[in-house]
């Protein structure tokens, strides 16, 4: 190789994300572990990563001194090293309470902190150093996500042999939104640096290209864009999920046996809705709750013949929206058991841990009733999870409109989450609906699933960016 790269730098193809597929924590006994990372883009990623070798390049989930790059599942993982400052700055500051808010159509306040953006622009140059040290001549480099917006444009910069693709599992906002904020130029510069941007929906795309030719004066035209005397091409590529491992996995006869356990440990309800989301404000986890709740009050469904689960991965717990949104939530949750429980039979069981996939797929396999509900959602993996788990053709989908899947999934119930009287009447079909009619739904939904997996999005990307090596 030449200077700027070293005796490592032999990778053929590296991801560049802000997490590693694995997440070191600490026990209270001070020793640390590994545990698989939170989140669709892990969920995503890891199986398309494995199959390739290459390497990971990414953070280890907690602050101070990064570990050395070691082989995981065939894959190299390179760890980045973030200081508690900047966790605080870069990731908890910029990325989700500047960037996260303002790309999910501001459900939240987004705050702008300029010691924020110095924490993001110094963080995304060393995510670049390391990538740059890890490829080889020409590989291809694929970034990821909304903490890394800078990479594309620094990196190119420093490996011009390099090609580079960009993926955003996020919602991309429209320009009336993404120019609130202050570095919002720098911002599509950085994603410029790519050979191609990849978004979750083609309004996306276009919201992108929007931005180049309004804002920048670009030269762009349907989904490419000229820049620096190159052609940048914005795309939409809907990510999905290894549905036959899924479907796999729900179908083994431990999963199955294990989720009629489920429904005699939940006192063998006639109904159970299920949620399954990390504990992030975009996710309309209360809509549901006021839903139920309203039902109990009308009288329309009753405890404990119909139970609702939520199951809630912690995240991001240091950040406010996300203190006070889990706040209000367990109150409901004790105001709803309260008013409508009985003893040894509650309304609503809530978990507020992360389950192992066994047991979510059994979940899924459980429930009469999937409730998926955001306000705003790049794609929402856990509305395919369901239907790939559903190879029985049983339970029903309640998918929000403003979710990714619902460009895909159109056999869900739809509901607009910000209408509750909408949300209820959805519910309540969903409820009372005719087993028949369900495996119809299901059946199509399950057929679209099929074609349009995970292998199928992470291949039309690739080919893509190949294309343009
Ligand atoms: P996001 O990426 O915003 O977290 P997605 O629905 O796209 O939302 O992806 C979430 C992923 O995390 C899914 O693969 C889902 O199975 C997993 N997940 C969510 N909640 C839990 C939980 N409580 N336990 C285990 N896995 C979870
Ligand atoms: C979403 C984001 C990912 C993120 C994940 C988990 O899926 O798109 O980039 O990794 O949530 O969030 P966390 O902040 O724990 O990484």
């Amino acid at each position: 190789g030449t200077s700027a790269r070293d005796e490592k730098a032999d990778s053929p193809v590296v991801v560049v994300a802000n997490r590693l597929p694995v997440d070191q924590v600490t026990e209270p006994d001070g020793s640390t572990r590994w545990q698989r990372s939170p989140g669709g883009l892990v969920t995503a990623l890891e199986p398309f990563v494995a199959g390739r070798g290459g390497a990971w390049v990414g953070w280890s989930g907690s602050a101070g001194e990064a570990p050395e790059p070691f082989e995981s599942g065939g894959v190299s993982l390179v760890p980045v090293p973030l200081s508690e400052e900047e966790v605080d700055q870069y990731y908890e500051g910029m990325s989700n309470a500047s960037l996260w808010p303002l790309y999910h159509d501001v459900v939240e306040k987004p705050e702008y902190h300029r010691t924020w953006w110095d924490a993001y622009v110094q963080v995304n140059k060393r995510f670049v150093e390391r990538a740059a040290e890890v490829a080889a001549e020409g590989a291809i480099v694929w970034v990821h996500d909304y903490q890394l917006q800078l990479v594309p444009a620094m990196l190119r910069q420093r490996r011009p042999d390099l090609t580079i693709g960009f993926f955003l599992h996020i919602p991309f906002p429209p320009y009336e939104l993404f120019t609130q904020l202050p570095w919002r130029s720098a911002i599509v510069e950085g994603l410029l640096g790519a050979d191609l941007v990849g978004f979750q929906l083609p309004a996306a795309a276009a919201n992108f290209v929007q931005l180049a030719r309004r804002l920048h004066d670009l030269p762009a035209r349907g989904s490419t864009i000229e820049y620096d005397g190159r052609t940048v091409t914005a795309r939409a590529f809907p990510i999905s999920i290894d549905v036959k491992a899924f479907e796999e996995l729900a179908s083994r006869p431990d999963v199955v046996k294990r989720a009629e356990e489920i429904r005699a440990e939940l006192g063998n309800p006639q109904k159970i809705i299920l949620g399954v989301d990390r504990l992030d404000y975009t996710k309309g986890i209360a809509v549901r709750l006021n839903a139920l709740q309203e039902l109990l009050e009308d009288g329309a469904v009753e405890a404990p013949d119909t139970v609702m689960v939520q199951v809630a991965t912690p995240s991001r717990e240091r950040v406010e929206h996300y203190v006070h949104m889990r706040e209000t939530i367990e109150q409901q949750v004790g105001h709803i058991n309260g008013v409508f429980g009985t003893l040894g039979g509650p309304a609503v069981h809530y978990i507020n841990q992360s389950v192992p996939r066994e047991e979510l797929a059994a979940l899924y396999r459980a429930a009469d009733v999937m409730l998926v509900t955001p306000y705003r959602d790049g794609m929402n993996l856990v509305a395919k999870e369901y239907v790939a788990a559903r190879s029985d053709l049983g339970g029903t989908l309640v998918l929000s409109e403003f979710a990714g899947a619902a460009a895909e999934l159109k056999q869900a119930f739809l509901v607009n989450p910000h209408d509750i009287a909408g949300v209820k009447n959805q519910l309540v079909r969903a409820l009372r609906i005719e087993p028949a009619d369900a495996a119809k739904r299901m059946r199509a939904m399950r057929r679209h699933l099929a074609r349009n997996d995970l292998d199928h999005w992470a291949s039309s990307f690739f080919d893509a960016l190949q294309a343009k090596a």
